[in-house]
Parts: structure tokens; sequence; C-alpha cells
């Protein structure tokens, strides 16, 4: 029997290279679709150096039905991960028609084409970031997802309605070959592969914690400014949960195995169940690069909470699946990439 062929979506990106590598290292054969917004080709080049194996790079734009024609027509597709997307909280604020045209109506285009070739599995990358702003800092699926403070996290709760809605139909018309589909909603990924070869490349200075932590220590950046160090948490800095990217792709395969007996659509938390802290962060950063890490503690950042974590107990009971690596595996592996690609994959 030949491998089932996943279509990957913003396979060239941070977390869709990595899941390239697990995909590839289990048998699957991968077509990577990206249009290199926000990432680079090399990514993929070294996805087939770490596992010896060749995928298929599709340079395009998932709004570009022709493109996802020309690939559900050459293609037998088992199933489709859906990474691509605009992420950045700050621009979808000042940019949110772009926002909502690559990731809502991008959304749309390939699940539309996806529908016409009856390929009708997709894995979403949804986020922690739907949840809002609720009551309570562990965060159960069952919690309302309309609260999203920005329209990153807006496209993407109206993303999990659309596919929710393509699920729905099917089971209202009693359809023989049902969508089934699986939102896992990720919490803080970080880290990187244990090779070195892959992590994250962010474009100019960056703007979540760990990869600007990490620049500091490899003296890139000066200082890395502290948002808030009053809010009500064990030291008065935010609390968060980080989850290391192998794990969280390790989840994705998972969902590859349940999907066939999913019934219609299910969301997941992908996070490890606990929160630590800017300061702890910062202080596994020094103890395990032995750098000094520079950093001043000011006003708290807009639209930012005090405290979250996943309650990933579904995940595990659904679909075996828990986070394996701890805040030094994460905070290690992200440095051994960050010192050994100080400029990323330029
Ligand atoms: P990334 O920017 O590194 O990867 C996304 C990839 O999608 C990039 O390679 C980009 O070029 C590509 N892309 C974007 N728009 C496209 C389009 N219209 N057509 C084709 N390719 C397109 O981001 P990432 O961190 O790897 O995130 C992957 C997914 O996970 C995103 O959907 C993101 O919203 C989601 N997510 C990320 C985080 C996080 O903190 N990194 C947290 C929760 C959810
Ligand atoms: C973590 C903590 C900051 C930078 C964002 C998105 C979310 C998801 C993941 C995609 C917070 C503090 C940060 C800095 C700091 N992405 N911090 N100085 O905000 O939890 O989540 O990325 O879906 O949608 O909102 O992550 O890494 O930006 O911040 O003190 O320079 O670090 O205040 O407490 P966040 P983050």
């Amino acid at each position: 029997m030949s491998a089932e062929k996943i279509l990957v979506t913003g396979g060239a990106g941070y977390i869709g290279s990595h899941a390239c590598v697990e995909l590839l290292q289990v048998g699957y054969d991968v077509i990577v679709v990206d249009n290199l917004s926000n990432s680079k080709p090399e990514s993929l080049a070294r996805v087939e150096k770490i596992t010896g194996k060749a995928l298929h790079f599709v340079e395009a734009d998932i709004r570009d039905k022709q493109a996802l024609n020309d690939i559900f027509s050459t293609h037998d597709i088992y199933a489709v991960l859906h990474f691509a997307g605009l992420k950045a909280v700050g621009e979808s604020c000042a940019q949110p028609i772009r926002y909502y045209e690559n990731n809502v109506y991008g959304t749309l285009v390939l699940t539309e084409m996806m529908q016409q070739y009856g390929v009708k599995r997709i894995i979403f990358s949804s986020s922690a970031t739907v949840y809002g702003e609720p009551d309570t800092v562990k965060y159960t699926e069952d919690l309302p997802v309309y609260g999203a403070t920005n329209p990153y996290g807006k496209s993407k709760a109206m993303v999990e309605d659309i596919l929710k809605d393509l699920a729905t139909a099917d089971k209202l018309s009693n359809a023989s070959d049902p969508w089934k589909v699986i939102l896992l909603r990720y919490f803080n990924p970080i880290g990187a592969h244990l090779s070195g070869l892959i992590g994250e490349d962010p474009n100019g200075i960056p703007n979540n914690l760990v990869p600007y932590v990490s620049q500091v220590a490899v003296g890139k950046l000066e200082q890395l400014s502290v948002f808030g160090g009053d809010y009500p948490t064990i030291d008065g800095t935010g609390v968060r949960d980080y989850i290391h990217v192998v794990d969280l792709v390790k989840g994705h395969l998972n969902a590859l195995q349940a999907i066939q007996n999913i019934s219609g659509c299910k969301a997941y938390n992908l996070g490890a169940g606990k929160g630590y802290s800017v300061l702890e962060v910062i202080s596994a950063f020094k103890r395990i690069t032995g750098k000094s890490i520079n950093y001043k503690i000011v006003e708290r950042r807009a639209g930012d909470i005090a405290e979250n974590y996943a309650d990933p107990g579904l995940a595990l009971r659904e679909l075996n699946w828990q986070t394996e690596k701890n805040l030094d595996d994460m905070v290690a592996d992200t440095w051994r990439w960050q010192s050994t690609n100080p400029n990323g994959y330029a």
C-alpha cells in the first residue's frame, strides 16, 4: 500500500516545518503549499536534511484556486494540516482586512477545493486566543470562543465556525462521506527541533517572549522589556503555558490517527497544563545558556492577560496525547537553534 499523502498548508513556516519532519519520519508523503510570505524555502531543505526524505513543495497562495485545483487534481490527498495564516496580533489590529482576507478567505478557498475533490479531513491550527478573557486561568474546550480581543484571534474563531458549519451541514444531510474536522487550540509554542537545524525565524523585532529573549541572549538585542510586574501571579509577571513545538506537532500526528473516528468537528487544547512566568523563563534562559539576560520591567502590554494555561485532559483522553518536554528542554532547544543560526535561515 502506498503512503498516505498529507497536504501541509504553511509547511515552510515555524510549526509547519516541524510538522513536516514528524510526518515524513513516520512514513507519510508530504505536499507543502506555502506562499513564503513569512518563511524561506531553506526551512524545507533542512526538513529534507533532517529526515533524509524528499517532500513536494508548491510555492503558491491558498487563495489561488487554480493552484489548489492543480494540487488536488494531481495528488490523492488523505487529509490537510492547515497551518497557513498570518499570526501577528499587533499587525492584525493595524491591518484587519489583510488578516481576514488571508486567514478567513484563504480557508474558504481551501475548503471549497477540498469539498470539490472529496478531501474532507482537516486539522486546523487554532489558538487559545479564541477564548478571549474568560473568568478562569485554566482553559477547557467548553469555554465560549467569542471573546477574542483582536482581528487575528477573531479570524481564528471565524475559521473555527466555518469548519464547524461544514461538519454540521454534512450531519444534517446524512452525507455518506462527511467532513471530519479537528480544531487544535495551541497555547504558546516555543523551542526547536533537537537537531538545531530548524526553528522559529521571525521577521524583524520579535513580538513574542521567547524569540525576543533568545535574541538578547545571543547579543542581537540589547534588553528585554518585561510587560508588567504587577499582575496577580506568582511574581507579578505574566504566566503562560509554553509548549515545545515538537510536542505540539506530535499532537497533530495523534489527531491524524484519530480523525477518521471523529464525528463532525472536535476541538482540543494543545498545551502542557502548566504555566511559567516571564521571570521564570528568563531565569531558565540564564541557567541554560550561561548568558546574562538584560531586562527591565515596564508597563503592561495592551490586550495582555495575567495568566492562562491549558486543561489538556481532553487531548489525553481522546487523542492519547500529552507533552513530554519541560521548560529546560524548550529553552535548550531554542538556544541550540538560535546560537547556531543567529540570523535564522538568512
Ligand atoms: P509561520 O508564519 O511561521 O507559518 C505560517 C506559514 O504560512 C508561513 O510559512 C507563511 O508563509 C504561510 N502562509 C501565510 N499565508 C499564506 C497563504 N495565504 N498561502 C500560503 N501560505 C501562507 O507561523 P507559525 O508560528 O508556524 O504558525 C502556524 C499556524 O499556527 C498559524 O495558523 C498560526 O496562526 C497558528 N498558531 C501559531 C501560534 C504561535 O504562537 N506560533 C499559536 C497559535 C496558533
Ligand atoms: C508571553 C508573555 C507577555 C514579549 C501570543 C498571541 C497568541 C499566540 C501566542 C498565536 C506575556 C510577556 C512578551 C516581550 C514580555 N499566537 N512578554 N516581553 O501574548 O501569550 O500569545 O502568542 O496564536 O495568540 O497573543 O505570547 O510570547 O507575546 O507573551 O514581557 O517582549 O511574555 O506580556 O506575559 P502571548 P507572548
